[in-house]
């Protein structure tokens, strides 16, 4: 399968959304990587509902929803509702993941876990069958623009190992601090979708850096 790119709407601009939206419906990019900060399970607070809802109504492509929130059982069908196609929870946020798991399937989305930059991926062994999509943390969650932590690597190339160990169809999703410089390895060690939101939107042609990380 090809691999995938997800520009993060947490880095476009706010105050013309709807420019941004239309920049990468018309550019290469395959979803919307969509950041929800609660200011508890993160230091940071981003959007909720409305922004969501509006970006919907606009996009022509998949809403790819990364909930950095505690307690996100209570809102999985608010979300469903708002337009997630996919929905991603945090291992470390959800004392009984499978059932998350379970629920966020049964509403009629893709499940995602994100796991952060210390959590092993060897915690995700009893339930990677189960998993449409495993969000690599590779920086702190909680800010865009932030320095990708090397560690990674050998964390993609151990989950890779994993899902085909169990001959399991999850996607692995890198989250921070991609860039054109380490795109490729990301690649090679086994990610199939990579989040972009520094690296697109403060690039001179973002459209352009969409089709260079697709390359
Ligand atoms: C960080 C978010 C990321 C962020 C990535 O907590 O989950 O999705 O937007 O931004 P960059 O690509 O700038 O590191
Ligand atoms: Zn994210």
């Amino acid at each position: 399968m090809p691999h995938l790119v997800a520009p993060s709407v947490l880095s476009a601009n706010f105050a013309n959304l709807q420019s941004d939206i239309e920049l990468i419906n018309t550019s290469e990019a395959d979803w919307f990587h969509v950041d929800v900060m609660d200011g508890v399970f993160v230091p940071n607070i981003s959007f909720g509902f409305p922004v969501i809802k509006a970006l919907k109504k606009l996009a022509k492509k998949p809403l790819d929803v990364h909930l950095m929130i505690v307690d996100p059982d209570r809102y999985a069908q608010t979300f469903k509702e708002a337009g997630a196609d996919i929905l991603t929870v945090h291992y470390e946020a959800c004392p009984h993941l499978h059932r998350s798991v379970q629920n966020i399937k049964s509403l009629g989305m893709k499940a995602g876990v994100a796991i952060n930059p210390h959590t092993s991926v060897s915690v995700l062994e009893e339930l990677i069958h189960d998993i449409d999509l495993v969000c690599m943390m590779s920086v702190n969650p909680g800010f865009g623009g932030q320095k990708f932590i090397e560690n990674t690597y050998s964390k993609i190339s151990a989950l890779k190992q994993l899902i085909q160990r169990k001959n399991s169809k999850t996607l692995i999703e890198i989250d921070g601090g991609v860039d054109l410089n380490n795109y490729k390895k990301l690649l090679d060690c086994g990610a199939d979708v990579l989040v972009a939101g520094n690296t697109v939107f403060s690039s001179q042609n973002p459209s352009a850096t969409i089709s260079a990380l697709k390359k």
